[in-house]
This record gives structure tokens, sequence and C-alpha cells, in this order.
């Protein structure tokens, strides 16, 4: 296969920033994916539908004239997040899920939740409105080794979450783990599992091996090879949980060329040519689209793109720029370390 056409994807699961950053960067996500699950965390964190609308119109008004995009909004939960807020905003169209950071988990998640006892009354109004709830699903005690956060948040704070507030729609997002997979795999209908395209290709070796390299460095951080292999395995599986989540997280590179460098790879121009790949050398090209275009959609029960997106092998290796520079300073691209043959073709 040369050559493969897909519905139009879309990225449940994405980092746009605002201001400078916002501008320099939308277009790589625009030009692929027709619309993006907007994250908000941002500085202030987007807590209310008025923030959300507000947030909405910056993203529109920086996307660059005759591109097609649609940010589906998000809010950040806080301990304080009003249900009546959310129904509100849910309820207009606007808010299409909320995002539970637990605090000091990872970027700008100060404002996030210590005592989820205090969200159940907002947690019970989204499962009688269908609302996902978008899971960072680490615990962020320090004597907890950061390999592990996964599997104990599953364990200490999802499970039970999930069994307090019966029919809370939950997506576990950026699964990194052999347990995220096996705990999404359990739970039915109203549970998804977002997957990043960086976990589907480095381990923590490559993180670490030959020199510390800090653009690989994001979180939930890359795990050992055996988890990458649970996450292929899922990703190329097309069972409807599991669904493409970039998390491209955009950071000017002198922040995360740092001593105490930022988490997040910046994935967004070369996502699809790096899925193409991997589900190329899993014989299962046929999935992509399934992983990709349609199963995100019908979780967050909305219609599959109508146009289309086509993928073309070709024979020299597709040249990708290094860095995006943007308003805010160059950010580095996602580098795989290996050549790409797969390109992006847009009608
Ligand atoms: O690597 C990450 N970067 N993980 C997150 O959870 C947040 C994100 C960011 O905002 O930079
Ligand atoms: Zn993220």
């Amino acid at each position: 296969m040369n050559s493969i056409t897909i519905p139009r994807p879309d990225d449940w699961h994405l980092h746009l920033r605002d201001g400078a950053m916002l501008e320099g960067v939308i277009a790589d996500s625009a030009r692929h994916f027709a619309r993006a699950i907007i994250m908000p965390n941002l500085v202030p964190p987007v807590v209310t539908g008025d923030q959300a609308a507000a947030y909405r119109d910056r993203i529109l008004a920086a996307l660059p004239e005759g591109m097609a995009f649609e940010p589906l909004m998000t809010l950040y939960l806080t301990e304080t997040t009003d249900p009546d807020d959310v129904a509100a905003a849910v309820n207009s169209g606007l808010v299409k899920a909320l995002k539970l950071y637990p605090a000091g988990a990872t970027t700008n998640s100060d404002s996030g939740v210590r005592d989820f006892d205090k969200v159940v009354p907002v947690l019970e109004r989204m499962a009688e409105l269908g609302t996902p709830l978008c899971v960072h699903g680490e615990v962020t005690d320090s004597d907890i080794d950061i390999f592990d956060r996964e599997a104990v948040f599953i364990d200490r704070v999802l499970d039970p979450l999930r069994r307090k507030v019966p029919g809370l729609r939950v997506v576990m997002e950026h699964i990194t783990t052999s347990d995220g997979v096996a705990y999404a795999r359990s739970g039915g209908p109203d549970l998804g599992a977002t997957i990043t395209t960086h976990h589907l290709i480095i381990n923590r070796n490559h993180i670490l091996v030959g020199g510390i390299k800090p653009h690989y460095y994001c979180l939930p951080v890359a795990k050992r090879e055996e988890h990458r292999l649970a996450l292929v395995d899922a990703a190329t599986s097309g069972e409807p949980t599991f669904f493409l989540g970039t998390d491209s997280a955009p950071h000017p590179t002198d922040l995360k060329e740092n001593a105490c460098g930022c988490a997040g790879c910046y994935t967004s121009p070369n996502t699809m040519s790096l899925l193409a790949h991997v589900f190329e050398a899993e014989n299962a090209l046929d999935q992509l689209a399934i992983f990709a275009s349609q199963n995100g959609p019908a979780f967050y029960r909305l219609p599959v793109n109508d146009d289309v997106l086509r993928l073309t092998k070709r024979d020299a290796p597709v040249a990708f720029p290094a860095t995006r520079e943007t308003g805010a300073g160059p950010v580095t691209l996602f580098d795989p370390g290996f050549d790409l043959f797969w390109e992006v073709e847009t009608t």
C-alpha cells in the first residue's frame, strides 16, 4: 500500500497555548486535523464558561485565513467549579469536556484538585449531562516513584471515583502503561483512553541513554519498552476504547533545554506521518482511520468528518523543519530518530 485515504482526523488532546505561541502553532494542527479538544491549562486556567468562550474566540482569531478548524473547548476542573456554570456551558454547545489535573501533576496544574471528594457534585452533574471528564491520571505523592504514578492513580483515585459517580464518562488521557491499557479495556463504553503519538514511539531509554534528551521529556513520562508495546497493541487494535490525543505541547526550545526543562513534546506537524509509520510497521494501516478519525468522534458522540486526508508513501524521506518559529521563540519538533516516508496531502 503506497497511499491511504482516511476521514480527516481529529486530535482529542491538544495544547494550543495563547498569544504569540498560539499564533505560531495553530496552523500545524489546522493543516491536518478538523477538530481538537483544547486543553485549558493556561495561566490563569480556563475555569468558567465565559473564559472558555473568550479563549475560543482567541483561537479562531489566530487561525490563518482560509483554514478550517473547530476548537472543542474544555474547562479546567477546580475544587470550586460551579456545577450550574458547567451545565450552562455544556448546554450552550461550547464546552465538550472538563479536565481533571491532580494538583501539581504537570504544567500549570497548581489550581487542580487536591481533595477529590470536593468535586463529586460537579462530576454527578456531568454524569447526568453525559459530559466526559478528561483525566490526567498520575498521583503526585512524593513517595510514589514517577514511573509508578499512573498505575497507582488507577487504583487509588480513578477506580474509586468511577464507583462513587456511576455513569460518569471518563477519558484516561495519554495512557503510558500496560496497566492503563488493561484498565481502559475493562471499563465498558463510558471509559475511553487517548494515546499520544510520541508514547507509541519512545520508551524511557530514549530519554536517558547516551545523554539526557529534553525533547523526549513529557508527562506522563515514557515507561519501559513492554509498556510502549502495549500501547501500540491498543492503538492498532481497532477497539473503540482507544483514540488519538497527541498531547502536542509546545514549549520554547530554551525552556526545554534547561536545568529544569519543561514537559511536553511538539508533534502536531509530523504526527500523521509518524502514525502512518508506526501503523505500517504493525501491518495495521487499515486501523489508522479507526484510531485517528473514527473512535474519537464515536466516544464524544460527534459525527466523523466528511472530508478526507490522504497519506502517500514517498521513496525519499519527507523533510520536516527542526523547529517551528513562533513569536514566543522557536519550538523544537519531536524527532523520532528515524526517517519518515509518509507524507500528508490535504484536499
Ligand atoms: O508533557 C506534558 N505537557 N504533559 C502534560 O500533562 C502537560 C503538557 C503541557 O501543558 O506542557
Ligand atoms: Zn496534555
